[in-house]
């Protein structure tokens, strides 16, 4: 999965993995690991990043499932809205969030670093 050269996956995996409110997810196929998503609750709404599906078991169903443990998790913590990021340049992507039921949000998404970066 290609990632911007500001992030920082393997701060962001571990942080997440020890992280009360937030985890990360795997998807298995034939013992091999075939996709991952990251996911996490703040108390009010609950956030998915760095969903991927190994490029040889793309379009066999595992994003999908993927999403679906992710919408599990976060409805066991009585999380009532899940949310996520999409590049406007990534339009299959795109298309797979509207084949789940995703659709985009009337609001501008704001940002700002704090590492100086
Ligand atoms: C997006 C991604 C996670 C989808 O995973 P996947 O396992 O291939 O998706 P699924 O097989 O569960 O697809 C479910 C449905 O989504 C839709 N879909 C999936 N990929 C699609 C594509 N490239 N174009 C159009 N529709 C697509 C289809 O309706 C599909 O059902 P179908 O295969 O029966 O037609 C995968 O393509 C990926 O890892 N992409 C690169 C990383 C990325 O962009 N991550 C998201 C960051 S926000």
């Amino acid at each position: 999965m290609d990632t911007r050269p500001w992030n920082d996956p393997a701060t962001d995996f571990r942080l997440a993995v020890e992280g009360a409110g937030s985890a990360v997810l795997l998807a298995e196929d034939a013992g091999a690991l075939a996709g991952a998503v990251m996911v996490g609750f703040d108390g009010h709404r609950g956030w998915v990043y760095y969903l991927g599906v190994n490029p040889a078991r793309q379009r066999l169903g595992h994003g999908r499932t993927l999403m679906a443990a992710a919408e599990q998790w976060l409805s066991a913590r009585q999380c009532p809205k899940i949310m996520l990021m999409v590049r406007h340049d990534n339009a299959a992507t795109q298309a797979f969030y509207a084949a789940l039921g995703y659709d985009a949000q009337a609001v501008e998404t704001l940002g700002k670093r704090l590492d100086g970066r």
